[in-house]
């Protein structure tokens, strides 16, 4: 670290005596130092040296406090971390492929120092969360979510490979800045890009047999073509679409429970149509397809979704290619009010990452229309929320049905707790990455995550409903991860996507036996 402070130096110094075994320095008092240093990003820098230097200490931290350290090793901090990531003194033990890799990217894998990696979680930086094209800093997004898989459903660390493919950045700044490393060029695109991204796919399945490979924040114009591409020919899925798709659908098949109406009575209007809002559109038609016996068209009905030109509509042209199966015979309309009156909406998701275009009378109009209106704004971070709980609460006298992609602090009216629900994805992604892994599934097919849906979803009663947790609770991370690693796993076998390892008579038991803990270094 360039500057150290004396707050960071402690914990560390305690960790690294009680990594060499003195076990009079308890996890309590090094998580009272990490907790007094006040600057989220030097909690962040502490933990990677934890990590580096004390790895008992870090995952004994990230395992019994998960909910407390996530937020520095992911999201929000992690935002900050990739932004600097170039300045920062960080060292990786993920791997960088780059177009200077071309035509030795097995090779190159072949040579890495750890061969038995299960799954890798792979980025090539152009849309990290909400901060645009971060180039080769795109690391800092791959390295915090492979940690949720150990984490969150026990995944063996070592077994877990962050990648950063770097082909150039769009970036102006990092193009002029020379502390910046990755190649400095605009970014790779079309034909060449598919041609470099096909080598690292078919260099990955060669590399590993049964490998889980998880596509993470790549832009709009390849996210989508990239996991057609590879989703039936290895295990091979993209979160900000499916894993988003997965919780949304949670959340609102245990919203829809609350307001008493069957889901395929439910219509669901969409602010934005990007990866996160067409690939939950998706997964809500394959679900009504599965489940309620309709057709994928008529599944999608059932969702309309608002760009920035408007209501996505048949009249419309020149629509995006995962915009078009969404184009309805349904008249236009300019701005969500105009819609939300023509549609009668149950359900609004907010995934246009528009601050506080779900404002008072957007909430009052869907309010008019619906006793319990459902109303998820799920843009990220906080400052882009579509609106806060406070005011969905406020605005809607308490009738809304709430989920948001940032946290918000419950409300207390009357002397009762709401608590808002978070969309968070780390329900789903590591649980149903793990149950492929375990199974060694040829595949993730959309009824994977439609079933992981309701599992979850299952497991949040009415009573907890009623306070506004339509998730159970994070804390209890590990347990939900077994149940929905279990029953996904089997599944998988059931419909001859994978098979059962060997000595697995009950998938709970062998998942429980099968979670990686810190004892194991
Ligand atoms: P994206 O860039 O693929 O899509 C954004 C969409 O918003 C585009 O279709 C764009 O046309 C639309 N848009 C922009 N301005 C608009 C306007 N004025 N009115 C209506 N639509 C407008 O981004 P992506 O991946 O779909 O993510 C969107 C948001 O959802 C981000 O803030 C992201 O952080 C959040 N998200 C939340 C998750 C969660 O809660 N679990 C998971 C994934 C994403």
């Amino acid at each position: 670290m360039a500057q150290v402070s004396l707050q960071v130096r402690t914990s560390l110094d305690l960790a690294n005596a009680r990594f060499k075994g003195d076990t009079t320095i308890s996890y309590e008092l090094i998580l009272e130092k990490f907790r007094s240093i006040e600057k989220p990003i030097d909690k962040y820098l502490t933990l990677r040296d934890l990590l580096r230097l004390a790895p008992r200490v870090y995952y004994d931290l990230l395992l019994k406090h998960t909910e407390e350290i996530l937020p520095y090793i992911y999201t929000p901090t992690v935002g900050e971390a990739c932004e600097n990531y170039h300045k920062l003194p960080l060292k990786t033990r993920g791997m960088y492929l780059t177009l200077h890799d071309k035509g030795n990217v097995l090779k190159k894998l072949q040579a890495w120092p750890v061969q038995d990696v299960k799954v890798a979680v792979i980025t090539d930086g152009e849309r990290i969360l909400g901060l645009g094209d971060l180039g080769r800093n795109g690391m800092g997004i791959s390295e915090g979510k492979i940690t949720l898989y150990t984490a969150a459903a026990g995944v063996n660390p070592m077994q877990c490979l962050p990648i950063c493919v770097d082909i150039g950045t769009n970036n102006p700044a990092y193009l002029e800045d020379p502390d910046y490393r990755g190649i400095k060029a605009p970014r790779v695109t079309g034909a060449e890009f598919d041609e470099f991204m096909g080598e690292v796919m078919e260099s990955l399945q060669a590399w590993q047999a049964h490998m889980l490979v998880q596509f993470e924040d790549f832009g709009n114009n390849n996210a989508f073509r990239l996991l057609d591409s590879w989703r039936h020919k290895m295990c091979a899925f993209n979160d900000d679409i499916q894993g988003t798709a997965c919780i949304t659908l949670a959340g609102l098949l245990s919203a829809a429970r609350a307001t008493g109406k069957p889901f395929n009575e439910h219509r669901v209007l969409f602010l934005g149509a990007g990866e996160a809002g067409t690939g939950i559109g998706e997964l809500i038609a394959t679900y009504l397809h599965l489940r309620h016996g309709m057709t994928m068209e008529e599944g999608r009905q059932h969702c309309f979704f608002m760009d920035s030109r408007g209501l996505v509509c048949k009249s419309r042209t020149n629509l995006q290619h995962h915009k078009q199966p969404f184009a309805h015979d349904v008249e236009s309309c300019p701005d969500l009010k105009s819609a939300i009156a023509a549609l009668k909406p149950t359900a609004l998701v907010g995934v246009s990452t528009i601050a506080k275009a779900f404002d008072r009378e957007v909430v009052e109009a869907m309010c008019g229309l619906n006793d319990r209106p459902i109303i998820f704004p799920l843009s990220n971070p906080t400052s882009k929320s579509e609106c806060t709980y406070q005011e969905a609460y406020e605005w809607s006298k308490g009738k809304v049905l709430f989920a948001s992609g940032s946290p918000f602090d419950p409300i207390t009216d009357a002397g009762v707790v709401h608590y808002p629900a978070q969309a968070n994805n780390a329900y789903i992604f590591p649980a149903v990455g793990y149950a492929a892994i375990l199974a060694k599934s040829k595949e993730i097919t959309d009824e994977m995550f439609v079933l992981a849906s309701e599992e979850l979803s299952s497991m949040t009663d009415m009573e907890e409903l009623e306070q506004g947790r339509l998730f159970p609770p994070f804390q209890s991370i590990r347990a939900i991860s077994k149940v929905l690693t279990a029953r996904v796993a089997e599944k998988m076998v059931d419909a001859g996507l994978g098979t059962a390892p060997e000595g697995c008579n009950d998938w709970e038991s062998y998942v429980a036996s099968n979670m990686w803990n810190a004892d194991a270094l």
